[in-house]
């Protein structure tokens, strides 16, 4: 049974009750299954129904009869999250609709509430006792915590011990849609099932290796939250250096939570730290101002609504990150972010290194060659070389090899929270984030954080919407052939 916390919020329609319908579609959801969605809202399950048959029609573009039986498992229950006799009556309902249903007590519980909610829900399920699983209680129990996970390391730290006061660590999915992408599962299925690209993969070949989330929208409707957090938070701490562990992390032995999540520890463990006093060097911040697309003017990010007009807050961040191991060392990883970007375009991009000793120089512009893993859009994996362009002279032109998702396998992809989803419904958490993870990534980025906040540091470097943000991100990298792709 999933247990959803804050279903009348925008992320039930828009994400979760679509992936569930998705799962349903493809025979993956147990046959004894329903969802619940509990939310402060008064609201009869009949009402609550009728959202969701309208958010399957504008997400999904579904109807007809198999939404009837869909709608038919999902139930609603309105109660204040606060109120510990709430859970007293949810557990009660709950029961009720597990004699309904056949759920046997299995429970995944998903807070998709603010974060400041969390631990309220937390403790309060632990109180009425529906955090428990075994000594004769049938079922599992599990719960998933959406991001952000903390706000500074002591915050993060803190949620860890209050959700180990209530749950054990097997029973946490730490979600980050990241993972759940095709494409970023894919980065370990396109290491490790081809004997061709690992033996390549390390400081031998590659000069460095960029990670790049470009977004073209700015903050929408999300002040409240964003302008307490920034570009740094909202996607370096959890997608984006989760995405640079995948990309370097060693193979693990099995694939299976216990391995994959141990080697992605070792690769945050071997990153350096950045001191405070060396954040100018290694880190960059930005922040939109007024720009255009295509001739459309767009306001600067201290116009947008609730925005404050002094907000010092980053809507870009790019850190050079250097890892002290073995395959990588002498590898930078560039990371970087940023809304208002000139297009959508989230990839990973390997620059080999220069051949060692050029013998078609003359007259030729000789491009390094490069392995761009797309994440989105456009998924795909391409990979840039020279040639010899056809005729008397050597002359060569950069060539590529694409593959392209799409074209190669066609169909639907599934989103990431279906795979997600599905994943904590059969108690896998090989895609999830496990809490030594979460406190590592918040204490390396600490001091970037202390540096961007201390009052001293009063520039926010800005950049034109539509551009690729400050210029200052240009100065991160202090080799000629180095320079930041445009995926
Ligand atoms: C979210 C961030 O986690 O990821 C948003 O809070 C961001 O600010 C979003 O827009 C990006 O996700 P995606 O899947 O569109 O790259």
């Amino acid at each position: 049974m999933l247990v959803i916390f804050g279903a009348s919020g925008d992320l039930t329609r828009r994400k979760l009750v679509p992936a569930i319908w998705h799962l349903q579609q493809q025979g993956r959801l147990p046959e004894q299954f329903a969802l619940v969605g509990v939310a402060r809202s008064e609201m009869s399950t009949d009402e609550f129904r009728q959202r969701m048959r309208e958010a399957l029609d504008e997400f999904v573009g579904a109807s007809g009869e198999e939404v009837d039986r869909f709608l038919a498992r999902i139930n609603y229950v309105s109660g204040d999250p606060g109120d510990a006799e709430f859970y007293g009556r949810l557990g009660q309902q709950l029961q009720q609709l597990d004699d309904a249903f056949g759920t046997a007590g299995n429970r995944c519980f998903y807070c998709s509430v603010p974060p400041q909610v969390y631990l309220t829900i937390i403790e309060q399920i632990g109180i009425a006792g529906l955090n428990q699983e075994g000594q004769g209680k049938p079922g599992w129990v599990r719960i998933i915590v959406e991001k952000p996970f903390g706000h500074d390391l002591d915050t993060a730290r803190a949620l860890n011990q209050s959700i180990h006061a209530v749950f054990a660590e097997h029973q946490i999915f730490r979600i980050d849609h990241y993972l759940g992408k095709e494409t970023v599962q894919n980065i370990l299925v396109f290491r490790l099932a081809n004997s061709m690209f690992e033996p390549l993969w390390n400081r031998r070949y590659v000069d460095h290796v960029q990670i790049t989330a470009a977004e073209t929208v700015g903050v929408e409707h999300r002040a409240g939250y964003y302008d307490s957090s920034g570009a740094l938070r909202d996607m370096i701490q959890n997608h984006l250096l989760q995405v640079m562990c995948v990309v370097a992390m060693e193979p693990p032995s099995a694939f299976d939570a216990e391995s994959v999540r141990l080697e992605k520890l070792k690769v945050l463990k071997a990153v350096r730290p950045i001191s405070v006093g060396q954040v100018d060097r290694f880190a960059v911040r930005g922040q939109y101002a007024a720009g255009d697309y295509d001739g459309t003017a767009v306001q600067g990010y201290r116009q947008e609504e609730d925005v404050p007009a002094n907000s010092r807050t980053e809507t870009f961040a790019a850190i050079e990150f250097t890892l002290d191991n073995w395959r990588w060392q002498g590898v930078p990883f560039y990371v970087r972010t940023g809304k208002r970007m000139p297009h959508r375009a989230s990839a990973i991009t390997m620059q080999f290194k220069q051949a060692p000793h050029l013998i078609f120089a003359g007259g030729n512009d000789l491009r390094p060659s490069t392995l761009t893993i797309r994440i989105q859009p456009d998924e795909g994996i391409a990979l840039s070389f020279s040639g010899k362009i056809p005729g008397p002279d050597v002359n060569l032109g950069t060539v590529e090899m694409d593959f392209n998702y799409q074209d190669a396998f066609g169909g639907r992809s599934p989103e990431a929270y279906e795979t997600l989803l599905l994943d904590c419904l059969l108690g896998d958490g090989t895609l999830f984030a496990d809490s030594g993870w979460i406190e590592k990534s918040w204490e390396l980025l600490m001091p970037v954080l202390e540096a961007w906040n201390a009052t001293s540091a009063t520039r926010v470097p800005t950049y034109r919407a539509g551009t690729w943000g400050p210029r200052e991100a240009d100065d991160l990298f202090d080799r000629d052939w180095r320079a930041w792709a445009c995926p």
